[in-house]
């Protein structure tokens, strides 16, 4: 695919949205990893044009932000008031005065364009030497869309709205899908005469293709070669289509790379994540943001894993990772919930119902059972025992305990940080340990047991514990006296 430099590319993502019921700027809704907006951008980007535009107006300003974060490359352009797509064209290309060349217009609301079928259109609009080029498509279902008029030769003559058409335009199915390119020249000539006569007494950017062919401009319709990519986004049913959609593309890459997807109808991976081959993706599985399977690792069900890293053949089962490193061969759950910066290296465990925040585990080393992990960083080959609190908050401040490496830690400990475990230590359950321990101690840090005899009998009497203990007595007696008579034979 190759295609010359486009000299700009204008997204359009000034209108309300209306139909969305939003407080959040249409364009902006997110979908499968990246806002609609973002999903636009990404497509032209193989274009490298020298300025992208983006027009902006409803909700200027987050709008802009979400540029300014996530596409600072791009530049937006208020437009003022929302008079229409030709409108908003003609105040991107004022901001330009000197741009010369073709220009690449495109709809906001089409997150399903790939770079494929822009390049295609780039192309073809090259190749044809037109002044003008529309990307259209062939839909069963053509409502609400522009109608493309072709002469009898196949020329296109006109894009018809819907709400203008005839009865007989109406029944085209070949709709506009608001992508074009244009000589930026005869896009602002043009657009300097788009008039307001429609239904919406709106600038439509669809009425330059017909005042171009009036000219006697070189103007052409390229079919898309997938209609899919075409379907914009105007409601939250068509965001929820469009979000399928999107996943069943990412589903049938990932498959065709080799990664087995147990359940794709409960699976959804963002365009963004990269999963190796022989991953194995069981069913109620979310992969987001910056997230990254490695080959043979096990994922599922039912885990949610965002901005994480997942090393070759390590498993997660029935886990929330957010902002996790996970190591090779590291197992995680069920039920674990691992936060920003927890960092498990090769081998290492966290198990059941473990949380885990800005903490290290050093390879081989677990954590299998009902624990806290917060602020931490334990060594190789260390073990903590169930039930373990890292005590990492006095209320003001957050502090840091250190384990060192095959230290073997009691059940039901709590580490009062900032504390250090030096390596090889042994603590014994049921300790709260506030003080270190030198490399190679046994820390007891609990209250002696001491055993009342008797107690229940003088202070529960006739409770079902009093009887039980009463009897056990008993049955102890017996034994006691069977042990002698056996051991006599
Ligand atoms: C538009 C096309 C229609 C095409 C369809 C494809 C026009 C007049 N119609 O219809 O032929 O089939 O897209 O999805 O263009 N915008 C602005 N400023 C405005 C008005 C709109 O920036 O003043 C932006 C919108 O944010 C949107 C795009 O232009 O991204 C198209 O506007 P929209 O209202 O969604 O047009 P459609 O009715 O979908
Ligand atoms: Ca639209």
């Amino acid at each position: 695919m190759t295609h010359p430099n486009v000299a700009a590319v204008v997204v359009l993502a000034a209108g309300q949205g209306t139909r969305m019921k939003s407080a959040l700027p249409k364009v902006l809704h997110p979908l499968g990893g990246r806002s609609m907006l973002g999903h636009v951008l990404a497509a032209v980007e193989p274009l490298a044009a020298r300025h992208t535009l983006v027009v902006v107006g409803a909700g200027r300003e987050t709008v802009a932000e979400h540029l300014a974060a996530t596409a600072p490359g791009a530049r937006p352009v208020v437009q003022e008031e929302q008079n229409g797509s030709g409108h908003a064209a003609a105040v991107a290309l004022a901001a330009v005065p000197d741009l010369e060349g073709p220009v690449l217009l495109v709809n906001g609301d089409a997150p399903l364009l790939r770079r494929e079928t822009i390049g295609a259109l780039v192309d073809a609009h090259t190749a044809a030497g037109n002044v003008l080029t529309v990307l259209t498509a062939e839909v069963d279902e053509p409502t609400g869309l522009g109608r493309i008029v072709r002469a009898e030769d196949g020329g296109v003559l006109a894009i018809v709205e819907e709400r203008d058409a005839t009865d007989a335009q109406r029944a085209i199915r070949e709709v506009n899908a608001g992508v074009y390119v244009g000589d930026a020249a005869a896009l602002r000539r043009a657009l300097d005469r788009v008039g307001a006569a429609n239904d919406q007494g709106e600038q439509y950017l669809t009425d330059v293709l017909g005042l171009l062919v009036a000219e006697g401009a070189r103007v052409g319709g390229e079919r898309a070669a997938d209609p899919v990519d075409v379907l914009g986004c105007n409601d939250r049913r068509e965001l929820a289509a469009r979000r399928r959609t999107l996943n069943d593309r990412v589903l049938d890459e990932l498959m065709r790379s080799g990664v087995t997807v147990v359940d794709p109808a409960t699976t959804w991976v963002d365009v963004t994540v990269t999963v190796g081959p022989d991953a194995l993706l069981e069913p109620g599985v979310q992969l987001q943001g910056t997230t990254s399977v490695a080959s043979g690792a096990v994922v599922g069900p039912d885990s949610t894993l965002v901005d994480t890293a997942v090393g070759e053949g390590a498993s997660v089962v029935r886990a929330h990772c957010v902002g996790a490193e996970i190591g090779p061969d590291v197992s995680v759950g069920p039920f674990a919930y691992l936060r920003p910066g927890t960092r498990l290296h090769a081998g290492a465990k966290v198990g059941t119902f473990v949380e885990t925040k800005n903490a290290e585990v050093g390879a081989g080393s677990k954590v299998p059972h009902l624990s806290y992990v917060g602020d931490a960083t334990i060594g190789e080959g260390s073990n903590i025992g169930a039930a373990t609190v890292f005590v990492n908050y006095d209320g003001v401040h957050k502090h840091h305990t250190t384990i060192g490496s095959h230290a073997r830690t009691g059940a039901d400990n709590m580490f009062v940080a900032p504390v250090t475990i030096g390596d090889g230590a042994y603590t014994a359950a049921g300790s709260v340990i506030t003080s270190d321990v030198p490399p190679g101690a046994m820390a007891v840090a609990r209250a002696t047991q001491r055993n009342v005899a008797g107690w229940v009998a003088r202070r529960r009497p006739g409770t079902a514990a009093a009887k039980a203990a009463e009897a056990a007595r008993g049955a102890a007696a017996g034994t006691a006296t069977d042990t002698g008579t056996r051991g006599s034979e």
